[in-house]
């Protein structure tokens, strides 16, 4: 299916230093827009990038229906676009649509509609080391009332970002044992918007005490630890992989599963299981937390450097000793940009 494209008089792409590419700041070209207007999907435009007007009176603005996804496209040394899981964080983008009650999006407007933008805008992917085209969906309510139930009216826009490094320096994470990211039952599993809003604040009482991000645990015994800032979180205990198992509370993220996948065909032991404080504090007093770090798609693999708890600072062991989670980077890079054999069925080439 063709997509209407409209394209721009002019590419911004000469005005852009690829050697500078903050996160999240700098759009490509064109975006896609779909509506969803009296119960169906309208067709799709590929337009330029540009600002869109809105009424105060936007029900997303109020409460707070609105979902993303984070993916990410690369390029090969034969200069193919390659996307990463793309049909795994569509399926994503469909979870989070039904928990927060809003339309299903169909395949040819999600996925082909992606392909026609990246496509369009491939000149904008870098190549550089840990860099990538960050894609970022985005479908809110549109309904122009203000009343507490599902609108009837929605908008799907994807843009499209070139991106470097997400964290510039090893993390200092706290351990969050006062508000939580979600509860059991609650949205912690979708990519709903009002989740990233509910961690800001913590996140700011962390950042005046000199953490980047907090280690987020369970809402009721503030005992389970559950994830880490906006990523998945995982330890290499002795030479052990453990991550927190996943639940409703929790996000499913691709790159966790993919580390997952990955760590199992190398031969490594793997734990998804319940991780207390208690064993993380236990596990660093006998100096067997080796390694921990963050998993996400902006991020990659982000090293953590120290937790803090309480009025313990723990450092964990240097980076250079960081053997499983720096050899995984390298490889999940290669992997992306098409250098390995696609094993699992991850990449698809346009
Ligand atoms: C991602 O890793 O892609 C995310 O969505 C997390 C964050 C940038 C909000």
């Amino acid at each position: 299916m063709s997509i209407k494209t409209i394209k721009v008089a002019q590419s911004r792409l000469p005005q852009v230093d690829f050697n500078n590419l903050p996160f999240g700041k700098i759009f490509s070209d064109h975006m896609l827009v779909a509506d969803y207007i009296d119960g169906a999907w309208q067709p799709a435009e590929i337009v330029p990038f540009a600002d869109i007007s809105v009424s105060p009176s936007l029900s997303a603005l109020h409460h707070a229906q609105a979902i993303f996804e984070g993916m990410k496209a690369f390029k090969n040394k034969a200069g193919e676009v390659i996307f990463f899981r793309m049909e795994d964080n569509y399926n994503r983008m469909n979870i989070s649509a039904e928990r927060m009650c809003m339309p299903a999006i169909p395949h040819e407007i999600f996925v082909d509609g992606l392909k026609q933008l990246v496509d369009l805008d491939r000149d904008w992917i870098p190549t550089g080391e840990g860099q990538a085209l960050y894609l970022r969906p985005v479908m809110f309510s549109s309904d122009t009332a203000i009343g507490v139930k599902p609108s009837e009216n929605y908008k799907l826009i994807i843009m499209t970002m070139p991106t470097g490094a997400y964290y510039l320096e090893p993390l200092k994470v706290w351990i969050e044992t006062k508000y939580s990211r979600s509860a059991l039952g609650g949205t912690g599993y979708a990519k709903a918007a009002g989740n990233y809003g509910g961690a800001m604040y913590p996140s700011k009482l962390a950042a005046q005490h000199g953490y980047h991000q907090l280690l987020w645990t369970d809402s009721i015994n503030n005992e389970a630890i559950e994830e880490s800032g906006s990523m998945n979180v995982m330890f290499v205990f002795d030479d052990v992989l453990v991550t927190p198992a996943l639940h409703s509370s929790m996000l499913a993220g691709l790159t966790r599963d993919s580390i997952l996948h990955i760590a199992r065909d190398w031969g490594m032991k793997v734990e998804e299981r319940e991780v207390t404080v208690t064993e993380l504090l236990q596990k660093y007093k006998e100096g067997r937390v080796k390694e921990a770090f963050g998993v996400g798609t902006a991020a990659n693999i982000a090293h953590i450097a120290t937790i803090g708890h309480k009025d313990l600072v723990m450092e964990l062991p240097p980076l250079s000793e960081r053997t499983f989670a720096n050899k995984m980077y390298d490889h999940l890079f290669a992997y992306k940009r098409g250098e390995l054999t696609d094993n699992y069925g991850w990449l698809v080439k346009i």
